[in-house]
């Protein structure tokens, strides 16, 4: 599937019934997460004492371009955390949607009870700066640092610089996992061009 877009559509109002266009519904506040959570669904790798872990991923976001810095939030209810609390190291690898089963196979155990890498037979490779591994299967691996705990003990959320990015030129254009909540996901789809100013 060709994800390079035609014309862009037209503004969504133009040519609409108005009829029922503004009626609005209140939505549960539970329920929030789903309507604006971005995704991709990524794999954060850590290594604790040696043995790597993975875990699933959707909160996440771009907090400035240079350096790339992230914003995640890893529940201190998961093996993870900790590991990623004492090293201060990650990957942040991106999964093609053809791993998507995996990728909610992984985030539904833990590495407190099993290797999950050897489990799903996830392909590794050492990384360059840190010690967690790159994920190759993935269509993009970033290596991060944490450089702001500041909000960990209120939020788990960590901030991160990527120290080194890596793609995956086999899987150029590959869609990717988003996730909307209670085993809901959208593959991301066409591609379409707008002019913007702004990156
Ligand atoms: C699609 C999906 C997205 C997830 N997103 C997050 C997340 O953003 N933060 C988080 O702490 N846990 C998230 N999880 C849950 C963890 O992946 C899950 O608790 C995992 O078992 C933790 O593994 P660990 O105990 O080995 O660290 C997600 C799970 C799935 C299936």
């Amino acid at each position: 599937m060709s994800r390079r877009g035609a014309a862009p559509p037209d503004h969504p109002a133009k040519g609409r019934k108005a009829l029922g266009t503004h009626h609005l519904r209140s939505a549960p506040l539970d329920r929030t997460y789903q309507l604006i959570e971005p995704g991709p669904v990524v794999l954060l790798a850590t290594s604790d004492r040696g043995k790597p872990n993975i875990m699933a991923m959707s909160w996440h976001m771009m907090v400035e371009f240079t350096p790339p810095r992230i914003a995640c939030i890893v529940s201190n209810r998961n093996h993870s955390f900790a590991a990623l609390k004492r090293t201060k190291e990650c990957v942040i690898a991106i999964p093609p949607a053809t791993m998507a089963r995996t990728v909610v196979d992984i985030g539904n155990c833990t590495g407190a009870e099993v290797d999950k890498i050897a489990r799903f037979r996830i392909p590794t490779r050492p990384a360059r700066h840190v010690a967690p591994p790159l994920l190759p299967a993935c269509i993009a691996n970033l290596e991060c640092r944490v450089v702001d705990t500041r909000m960990v003990s209120a939020y788990c959320m960590f901030v991160l610089d990527v120290v080194h990015a890596w793609t995956n030129p086999a899987l150029r254009g590959a869609s990717t996992i988003h996730h909307q909540g209670w085993g809901r996901f959208a593959l991301d789809g066409r591609v379409i061009r707008l002019p913007s100013g702004k990156a």
